[in-house]
Formats: C-alpha cells, sequence, structure tokens
C-alpha cells in the first residue's frame, strides 16, 4: 500500500496523479487538515506534524510514504528518512529534475509557500545539478487559501496572481515549476499569466511519474493488488465543506473523505 500524506487536500493532486499512473496500487492518504496550512509555520513545527502523519500512515498499512507537500518536503525530509526505516519520497526532487530536463535557457522560476521557497531547497536541488542554471523563486502565500476557498476563476485570484508573477515575467525563465501541491489547481490562470512559451512542471505529476519508475525497478517495495482489490482510502483531520468540494474537482467524482 501506498501511504500519501499532505498538511491538507492540495496532496490529493498527488494521489490522483499516483491512483491513474498506477492503478495496481492500494492508496491510504492523509490530509492533516485540522493543522493546516503547514506553509504558514515553522520547520520544527513541520517536521513533528509530518512525523506523526506518517506514524498514522504506516499503521493503516503503508509500505511506502510520499509526502505530498512541498512545504513539509522541504524541512521534514531528513528528519523522516532518519526516524523511519520505510523509503520516503519527496515531491522536490522529480520536480526539480524536470525543470532541469525542459529549461533551454537554464533560467527556471519557482512558486510555493513561504516555507518552501524560503528553505532554498528548489535553487540547491537544481544548482548542485547544474551550477551554472539561474533559479528565481517567488513565495505566494495568498494562493493555497484561494484554492481552497474553491476561488479558482475569480477575477480577485487572477489579480493576485498578477502580482506573484510579475517579477518573474522580467526573467526571461523559459521554465516555472508549481512548487506547492494545491498550484496544479490554478495550472489554467498561471499559464495565461506567465505566458504560453513558459512550460509550467506539475510536482504531482511528476512525483507520480518518480514512484512508478521506483517501483518499477523495486516491485518487492509495495505489494501489489490484483484484479481489481485495490482499496483507496482518504483520511483527513477535520471533515469540511471545503475540503469535499475541493476533493471533489481534484478528482473529478465526489470522494469520501474519512475522518481520523
Ligand atoms: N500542500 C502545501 C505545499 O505543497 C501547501 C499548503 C500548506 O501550506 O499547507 O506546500
Amino acid at each position: 500500500m501506498i501511504g500519501i500524506f499532505d498538511s491538507g487536500i492540495g496532496g490529493m493532486t498527488v494521489a490522483r496523479a499516483v491512483e491513474q499512473l498506477l492503478p495496481e496500487y492500494s492508496i491510504v492518504y492523509l490530509g492533516d487538515i485540522a493543522r493546516t496550512p503547514y506553509g504558514s509555520k515553522s520547520p520544527a513545527t513541520i517536521t513533528d506534524y509530518s512525523l506523526r502523519n506518517t506514524e498514522f500512515l504506516l499503521e493503516k498499512g503503508a509500505e511506502i510514504i510520499i509526502i505530498a507537500c512541498n512545504s513539509a518536503s522541504s524541512v521534514a525530509t531528513e528528519a523522516l528518512r532518519r526516524e523511519f526505516q520505510t523509503p520516503i519520497i519527496e515531491v522536490i526532487t522529480p520536480a526539480a529534475e524536470k525543470a532541469i530536463a525542459t529549461t533551454k535557457n537554464g533560467r527556471i522560476g519557482v512558486i510555493g509557500t513561504r516555507a518552501t521557497i524560503r528553505s532554498g531547497v528548489y535553487d540547491q536541488t537544481i544548482c548542485d545539478r547544474q551550477p551554472e542554471f539561474k533559479v528565481f523563486s517567488a513565495a505566494c502565500p495568498l494562493l493555497v487559501p484561494l484554492v481552497e476557498e474553491g476561488w479558482i476563476n475569480k477575477q480577485e485570484t487572477k489579480m493576485i496572481l498578477r502580482r506573484y508573477l510579475h517579477p518573474l515575467k522580467d526573467r526571461q525563465i523559459d521554465t516555472l515549476v508549481l512548487g506547492c501541491t494545491h498550484y496544479p489547481l490554478l495550472k489554467g490562470l498561471i499559464q495565461a499569466r506567465i505566458g504560453k512559451r513558459v512550460n509550467l512542471i506539475d510536482s504531482s505529476v511528476e512525483t507520480a511519474k518518480y514512484v512508478r519508475e521506483l517501483l518499477t525497478a523495486q516491485p518487492e517495495l509495495v505489494h501489489r493488488d490484483e484484479n481489481g482489490a485495490t482499496t483507496h482510502r482518504y483520511y483527513v483531520s477535520d471533515l469540511t465543506d471545503s475540503a469535499q468540494m475541493v476533493a471533489a474537482k481534484i478528482f473529478e467524482r465526489p470522494l469520501e473523505l474519512l475522518l481520523t
């Protein structure tokens, strides 16, 4: 069983991509809605929450853990790897590597929460591999609440995006990493604002592809469920109307959310 956690519902973009790319695996998901958002919290608090989320998923039978949250991936990955024997997958490396493979001019933009951008993890991951590349980052703290309110196509959201993306538009980037698992829901607006020639990198999709490669190379890591015996369970630490609404939007179907 594949365990996935996020601070809330944004990580469901990763879970959805995993469902599509790896239909023969069961999934147990935890959205820590009661303590969301993580992106504005300190590294110590995010790490503490991430440790508890991982314990919960392991108790439910997870054999690998995907940290489907850029903020938690940025600051808590090392602590989780120290604490647990289970393979821990983060969302930063797959997205950074895809950005490196995609850019033609070596100028990459990254948008994310304050925690992610402040950690500098994307800059470091990209520049460790390609020191001559330039990374331009922007924290976009208002985007997560807008997505959670379902304000996906509102004029106000477009205005806020214009403000956030303006500095990146002057940097001649040809690739932009959506460094937050909520942002795929704003992909259309972001593409329209940043311009058609900029390639958007979706950390959700790249992470699901990475997990598929990992399980192809090491199938013994996770038990496969043959003949449609898979289970997909979506737990949340608080049940809210907006979570229900955004989950249905991500999955394009009503999703039963289970309270932890
Ligand atoms: N899902 C989180 C991320 O990818 C954003 C939400 C939060 O701040 O908790 O960074």
